[in-house]
Formats: C-alpha cells, structure tokens, sequence
C-alpha cells in the first residue's frame, strides 16, 4: 500500500480531556507530508462533491484512497511514553520481586546484552514492530546505558516506521550500580550523552532527506533515576538538557524505596531533587509519580513536566496507585505508558484498561474489612475510559509537544484503522449497542491485536494484517 491522501471513514479521537468526539462517515484528506490538511463531515457543504473527486483520484492512483467499511473505524496511533526497551525479552518475568531486587539481579544483567550492537538492533525491531501492531505509532524510549547500543534502537524504530524519542541512560554512581554495566564516569556519562544527542540528530536528517514521509526521531537525555545517578552527572545533564532544550526522561515518587533514597540523600522527596537539578520542565517526562505530595504536584505543574502514568507496573512496584486525577485538577499534564518490562504488555489498550481500574480502587478502597468510609482515597479518583484515551492520545502529544494524538488539522495522520467485527476479536456485539459511547467503550475494554487491522504514520502504512 502506498502513501494515503484521503481517506473516508468513521473516527473517533479526544480533542479535549474528558470526553470524545466521533467524526462519522469523515473525509479526511492529507497534504504531501500526510499531515491532516481538511476534516470533512457528512453534514458538512460540499461533502458529496469532496467524496466523488477523492473517490475518482484513489481510482487514478490506487492506494492512495482508503474507505472504511461500516464495520470498521479508526482510532489515532497511541503515544507510550514510558518503555523501556532492552527489558522487553523480559516482559513477563520475575514481576514477584520488590523494585530493587528486580533491578540488581534480573534487569541490570539482561540490559547489560545491550553492549551488542546487533542484539540492540534486533530487540528494539521486534520490539518497534510490536508496538506499532498494537496501534503505538509513538514511543518514548529508554534505551541502555550503552551508546552504541542505544543508536541501534534508534535506527531499529527509523526502519519499523515508527515515530521515536530515544535515550540513552546515564547510571554512572559505582557505589549504586554493577561495574559490569554503568557508564565509566560522570564525565563519560555526559560526554555519551552529548555525543548521543548529535548522532540521533544526523540520523533524523538523513532519514527525511531520503525516506519519504519520515516521521523523525529525536534523542533524550536520560538519568536513569536518583538512586543510580551521582550529583555531577545529574547536575550536568541538567545543563545539557537546558543548553539543548532537550527532552528529558527519568523516574520519579515511583515507590517507598524510590521515596526514601532520595529523602535520605538530599532531605527532599525526589521531584524537589530533580527540580533543583534543572530536570523538571516543558518536555520532561517522569514515569510513576505515585507518591506525589501537594507541594510535588504543585512543582510539575510550575514546570511543566509531565506525568508517565503506568498502570500496569505500579500494581507490582509502586506500591500504591497513581493519583491521575489529583494531579490533572492541579494541573498536571500526564499520558499514558507501558513501562515494559515493569508492565508486562505491549498493549496501552491493557494500560488504559488497568488505569481505568486502579483509579477506581483508589477511590473505593479495596480491603472490604476497613469501614467503606475509610478505605478509600477520601476523594473523587475514578478516571473514564474516554480520559484514558486522551492519556494515551493527545496527552502524551502534548508531553512530546509533538502534532500527533488526535484528528484535528494540522497533526501528522497516525491512525489504527479497527475491524469491529473481525471473527474471534471479541468485538462482535451484534450490532446492539451502537450509541457512540457505547461503541467507544466496548473498543477500548475488548480490542484485541487481531482488532487492528492497519496501521499508518504519518499516512504511511506500517502494518498491515490483511496482506500477511
Ligand atoms: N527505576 C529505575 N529503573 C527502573 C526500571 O527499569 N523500571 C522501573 N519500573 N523502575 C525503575
Ligand atoms: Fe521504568
């Protein structure tokens, strides 16, 4: 299949938090670069007219026209901003044990194989490809403490089409980390990440000038979290983030353990750590955050930093839940993520579902012997299912300030394009729910990877489970 410039179909996306919009029987028609370039609607003036002349150039040059059945519909591409790619051999494994130890002696050896740059490349293809089949268009990686190794994840996700932002991850401390797996010295560790943001930012050149519709890939500086990062390397990279207007990843408040590390080293919770090092600002983003007090809360919204909810993963290290609401009416910009391999699944459908579900454990409680009137949060905490579509869509857009996450003018057209009543994808429903919200709800709780039939970026087809 070649490059989209229109497509006729029914979409439904989450311009604003909260709730969503569907766009029936759509037109919507791309520019050159498969940018969203006009959104028509059945009622709009002139709609017939459009639908003819886009019909008769798809018939001038096939596959360049796409029409959706009634059965089918599309959803934009997800944004997952939290992965961490040399776990992902792992996802799955060893989720028993408490953050620390699973980090010292399962996670720590497996990204270690990072050193090899072709084991680097191969994992984050299949990883890329994986991601990109179950509707992630756009990624926020960390990649190894490896330079090499990093780039190859780097390149891995220019060849699968998908859109990235790669880090390579400092954890330079030898009192906190293996000698077989850390960078050399805080010198080193900054020197690497300096070199890694020029060679991400040449490779993102050389792609546009020669692979058509490139959807880019940028670098991020990474410390991989306050435990594993001396001060000279934290302080520094905050300098290279300030001195590049970088992108910014790390982790943060994730649990008890997390919490106390860094209140035993600067006598302030991890976020204020962060701040003063310069590392909380507009496209920084922090995975977890469950243990955020007020005044935490307060300083990302101040900075601008965003929240990597990840859902999945705080059931089994985080131990507590985030509190995504709290954070949003303080003004807190979150989106959604996966966290492989802390979270098991590839899917931020999983995620979205899990997110829903937690938020309503935070609220009700969930040991039925504590009186109902204490168990709980003590506030409203529940999210819908339309909020965590934005979390997953145009939250982690606004994270990356990147135009993508929703079917509006001007944004790059990444699109996961549902058969709903493709057999043994659970989706049948027998056409008696129908109301819109009611067919948004039954996709996000039901949708399975066979659910998902293409998938384009940037109007480029990625993945295409017809023609397998
Ligand atoms: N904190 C520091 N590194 C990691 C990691 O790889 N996974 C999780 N869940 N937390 C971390
Ligand atoms: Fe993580």
């Amino acid at each position: 299949m070649s490059n989209l410039n229109a497509v006729l179909g029914s979409f439904f996306h989450t311009p604003a938090y909260g709730g969503f919009e569907l766009l029936e029987r759509a037109l919507i028609e791309l520019d050159g670069r498969g940018f969203i370039e006009r959104v028509t609607l059945l009622s709009d003036e002139g709609y017939d007219v459009r639908v003819i002349a886009a019909r008769e150039a798809g018939a001038r040059e096939p596959g360049t026209f796409m029409e959706l059945g009634s059965d089918e519909c599309g959803l934009p591409g997800f944004v997952d901003l939290h992965v961490h790619a040399p776990q992902w051999p792992q996802a799955g494994v060893a989720l028993d044990e408490p953050l620390d130890v699973w980090l010292d002696q399962r996670t720590f050896p497996l990204e270690a194989r990072f050193a090899d740059p072709a084991f680097a490349h191969a994992v984050g293809l299949d990883l890329a490809r994986t991601l990109l089949s179950r509707g992630t268009t756009t990624c926020l990686y960390f990649g190894s403490a490896h330079l090499e190794g990093s780039f190859e994840l780097a390149r891995a996700c220019t060849e699968a089409g998908q859109r990235a932002v790669v880090g390579k991850v400092v954890m330079d401390d030898p009192e906190a980390n293996h000698d077989f797996y850390r960078d050399a010295s805080p010198a080193s560790a900054l020197a690497d990440t300096e070199e890694f943001l020029g060679r991400v930012e040449h490779l993102d050149a050389d792609c546009r000038r020669t692979v058509e519709r490139f959807p880019g890939v940028f670098a991020a500086v990474t410390p991989r979290f306050i435990p594993s990062c001396t001060d000279e390397a934290l302080a520094g990279l905050g300098q290279i983030v300030a001195a590049h207007d970088a992108y910014v990843q790390s982790h943060c408040n994730e649990g008890e353990w997390e919490h106390g590390v860094a209140v035993a080293r600067y006598g302030k919770t991890d976020a204020e750590a962060l701040a003063d090092f310069g590392l909380l600002r507009p496209k920084a983003v922090m995975a977890h955050c469950t243990f955020m007090s007020e005044s935490d809360t307060a300083l990302f919204a101040q900075t601008g930093t965003t929240v990597a909810h990840c859902p999945i993963s705080n059931a089994y290290f985080a131990d507590s839940a985030c509190p995504v609401r709290r954070m949003h009416e303080a003004g807190v910009k979150i989106g959604l993520a996966t966290d492989i391999s802390g979270g098991f699944s590839p899917s931020l459908y999983e995620n979205i579902r899990m997110a829903v579900m937690a938020s309503r454990m935070l609220e009700s409680g969930v040991d039925a012997l504590v009186p109902c009137s204490s168990r709980g949060a003590g506030r409203p905490s529940r999210i819908s299912v339309a909020e965590a579509l934005y979390l997953a869509t145009k939250g982690g857009a606004e994270a990356l300030e990147l135009p993508v996450g929703s079917f509006e003018v001007g944004r790059a057209f990444d699109v996961q394009i549902l058969d709903t009543r493709h057999p043994y994808a659970d989706l049948t429903g027998f056409g008696i729910f129908d109301a819109p919200a009611d067919r948004l709800a039954r996709i996000l709780y039901l949708a399975t990877p066979d659910s998902i039939r293409k998938v384009f970026v940037q109007g480029r087809c990625v993945i295409d489970r017809d023609a397998l």
